[in-house]
């Protein structure tokens, strides 16, 4: 397909499949929410596809539909939630367990959580040390296990008469990994799940399965997954969607609202120090430091390409940045994140931003994974195969093509987002140029 091309939308028919590695607080949190919209019993706040509008043609034309009925997205209605966990609590239990719902809220929909009880998770405890569970497959390779995934998904769409899957990863974050020779081509990927290679982690088994079988596949934690060029050949040559990675959620969301303004003003920036303090599963998780480094790069990473250094020495060229993730278990999913933002102004005067947010992750991340889900259907729906970098605005480190580096800043995101759904349904892209109101 041109990149010019309006493309051809499949309808939305019958069921989508929303397959989720790692049922825990981030999982629960999106499914219970779904279950509990669906009853009319609350409403989908945070999420682009259930909420927002979207302008079309001149300002003038007041033509802003919301983004749902623009598109063909799938209804929530058609969800069917679905996944694997290496404990094997049942929704409502894991749901109760990250303590993230009240328990009132939670009563509501318990005969529809209670149903979902996870299938056997791959899992190799290297990759995530401070969990252990006993929910978790065995198999002679890797491959065999990729194999057991797929067939996972198969039975799961003749159970439910489901006619297409996405998969989002919401499982704890995998140990730091730099790409090897193994990830590098997918006939050695292959290879190396034949001979059960240690380079190759559990995320990366799911992705090769769910790929396989045609289902696309968000990533919502920092790992490198889908970032490997043997997936990415994958994907390429079954002509499925890929995005990642990282929900953008709290604290990096904070930091790609603030970072594109004070540079829009050419503001300087001589320090930006993040602390986090969090007390759920996730955080016990990057109490491992080598967990913790792979989240510390994803978090990393958005400053530099924000404020371009290279190109603004002057102020921006030495800025100390550093994060810290404390794990602290009395604050459970309600995690604190204090940022402090040493700037500096006009003849270098010095000033400080002070940012605390009490937040609460699974809230901002759930309606995160919705949108995921149903974007990344359409696409799959659109002929759309490969990185998705219209999804960057989910990501805290967004993917983008070789070469390429990725858009951080959330606006720039935001438009990029709305602008791809323009261009599916044929409509004018919106440029911000408006010299025509002046005419
Ligand atoms: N909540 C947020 O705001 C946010 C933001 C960005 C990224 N994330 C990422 O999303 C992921 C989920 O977060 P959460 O708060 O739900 O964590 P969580 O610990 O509550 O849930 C993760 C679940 O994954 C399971 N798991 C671990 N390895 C698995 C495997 N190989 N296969 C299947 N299941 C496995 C765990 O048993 C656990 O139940 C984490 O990686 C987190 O870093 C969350």
């Amino acid at each position: 397909m041109s990149v010019r091309e309006t493309p051809q939308i499949a309808p939305a028919e019958g069921k989508l499949g929303v397959l989720l590695p790692g049922l825990g607080a981030v999982a629960t949190t999106l499914i219970a929410g779904v279950e509990l919209i669906k009853q009319g019993k609350s409403s989908p706040i945070g999420s682009l596809t259930q909420m927002a509008h979207i302008r079309l043609g001149k300002r003038t034309d007041n033509n802003n539909p919301t983004i749902k009925k623009f598109v063909p997205l799938a209804g929530l209605d058609d969800l069917v939630f679905a996944g694997w966990d290496i404990y094997e609590d049942n929704c409502y239990e894991s749901a109760s367990n990250a303590a993230v719902l009240d328990s009132a809220l939670m009563d509501q929909v318990k005969p529809q959580l209670e149903k979902i009880k996870p299938m056997k998770a791959v899992f190799e405890k290297r990759f995530a040390k401070r969990i252990d569970g006993p929910n978790v497959k065995t198999g002679p390779t890797k491959m065999d296990l990729a194999h057991q995934l797929m067939a996972d998904i198969e039975q799961f769409k003749k159970d439910n008469d489901i006619t297409r899957c996405v998969m989002v990863w919401c499982a704890s974050t995998e140990i730091f990994q730099k790409p090897t020779a193994t990830h590098e081509t997918l006939a050695a990927f292959e290879k190396g799940l034949e001979e059960s290679n240690p380079d190759i982690a559990p995320s990366q088994i799911y992705a090769y399965a769910a790929i396989k079988s045609g289902v696309p596949f968000a990533n919502g934690a920092p790992n490198l997954t889908v970032d490997l060029e043997a997936i990415q050949e994958l994907a390429k040559k079954n002509n499925v969607v890929i995005a990642g990675k990282d929900f953008k959620s709290g604290q990096t969301f904070m930091k790609t609202l603030i970072a594109p303004g004070l540079k829009s003003r050419m503001l300087g920036l001589s320090g930006w120090f993040s602390s986090n303090i969090l007390g759920n599963r996730d955080g016990e998780v990057l109490d491992e430091p080598e967990n913790f480094k792979t989240k510390e790069d994803s978090k990393l990473s958005a400053l530099n390409v924000i404020f371009q250094p290279e190109q603004y020495p002057e102020l921006y060229g030495n800025y100390y940045h550093k994060v810290r993730i404390e794990y602290y278990p009395p604050r459970g999913d309600n995690k604190e994140g204090w940022d402090n933002i040493d700037i500096f102004g006009w003849l270098g005067y010095p000033m400080q931003l002070k940012i605390n947010f009490l937040c609460r992750d699974s809230i901002l991340a759930a309606p995160l994974a919705l949108d995921l889900a149903l974007f990344m259907d359409l696409a799959q729906r659109s002929g759309m195969s490969g990185i998705q970098e219209w999804l960057s605005f989910y990501f805290k480190a967004p993917m983008a093509a070789k070469g390429l580096y990725p858009e951080h800043d959330l606006f720039i995101q935001l438009m990029k987002l709305k602008n791809t759904l323009r261009w599916m349904k044929g409509e004018e892209l919106i440029t911000h140029l408006g010299l025509e109101y002046y005419d």
